[in-house]
């Protein structure tokens, strides 16, 4: 799709609707009517004291890529491992609606965790390492393999099944770590800045890679970066949050159709959408921070 017809109104609209249904996306508002996970009034105040959150109110629908944009120490990291269930929320409610969208009614268990730093063991092969949580749950490396084979291929890491860390890029790490948490076959996966290390290059081609994934294995996504662009990029809808302690100050709808090649990287449409979240991540870090710690 070129620049011109991204910029285009109403044939492009139609469009729009048979790509969205194409790759599963919902639009903000459908996603909002049936939600996946739903916060209201989430607090987190920690054991010293500071309040790192205060009353964040947030739905995430099935199928949506939801981009967490803020200024650092704003609560970002925190919020998704409360969401995670790594931390638990000082006051406010916290509900899965759909509490079988996992097949089993644990929704804990159909989360796969991507943290900023790979944290790959370097003495144990990129297979051994993807294997690691499934080993920690009791299961046996022979039953699961093919598991671990099906995973490495889905993140392009065929061939280096039997590499060890040291022997990869840091793109390639990072991949590792995301087959990891695609190794229980996920609905929702967590990403916390999990490409802000990489190179432009790297970034640009694990953004392209991210966006497949996320069509093909209908994911819904929580992603956590500091970049604008890269928000606007791979994002249905982005929540700005306000300086710490950290609230919801702005939610975007990205409604530009996946998938998203590079043209639309070069759009009018994109440069448009980046100044409007830039505008709205400038009004949210002068919010006065409301500090009760
Ligand atoms: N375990 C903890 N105990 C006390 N304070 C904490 C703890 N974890 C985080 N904080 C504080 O909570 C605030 C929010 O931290 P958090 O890591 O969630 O921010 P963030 O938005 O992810 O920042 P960044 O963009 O730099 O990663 C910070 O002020 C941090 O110092
Ligand atoms: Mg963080």
């Amino acid at each position: 799709m070129t620049a011109r017809q991204l910029a285009n109104g109403s044939t492009e609209r139609t469009r729009e609707n048979d790509q969205r249904k194409r790759w599963n996306v919902p639009s903000a508002e459908q996603a909002t009517d049936r939600a996946l996970l739903q916060l209201a009034g989430i607090s987190k105040r920690f054991s010293n004291g500071l309040v790192a959150l205060e009353g964040v109110d947030l739905s995430v629908g099935p199928g949506e890529f939801v981009t967490l944009l803020g200024p650092s120490g704003c609560g970002k990291s925190t919020l998704l491992r409360v969401i995670a269930g790594l931390a638990s929320p000082s006051n406010g409610r916290f509900d899965w609606p759909q509490s079988n969208h996992d097949g089993d009614g644990k929704p804990g268990r159909s989360l796969g965790f991507v943290f900023q730093e790979p944290t790959l063991l370097p003495w144990r092969t990129v297979a051994d390492n993807v294997y690691l949580p499934l080993q920690l749950a009791g299961k046996r490396k022979g039953d699961v393999q093919d598991r671990i084979v099906e995973a490495l291929a889905q993140v392009g890491l065929s061939r280096f099944v039997d590499a060890y860390p040291r022997e990869l890029s840091g793109g390639m790490k990072m991949r590792v770590s995301i087959a990891r948490a695609l190794l229980t076959n996920p609905h929702v996966l967590l990403m916390d800045e999990p490409f802000a290390a990489l190179d432009e290059i790297t970034r640009t081609k694990l953004n392209n890679d991210l966006l497949e994934l996320f069509a093909r294995k209908h994911l819904t996504v929580i992603f956590v970066t500091h970049s604008v662009y890269e928000s606007v990029f791979l994002s249905s809808r982005i929540v700005v949050m306000s300086a710490r302690p950290g609230r919801v100050s702005a939610e975007i709808a990205i409604d530009v159709p996946y998938p998203r090649a590079e043209e639309y990287r070069m759009s009018p449409t994109y440069n448009d959408c980046c100044r409007r979240v830039s505008d709205a991540l400038r009004r949210a870090m002068a919010e006065t921070p409301f500090v009760s710690d």
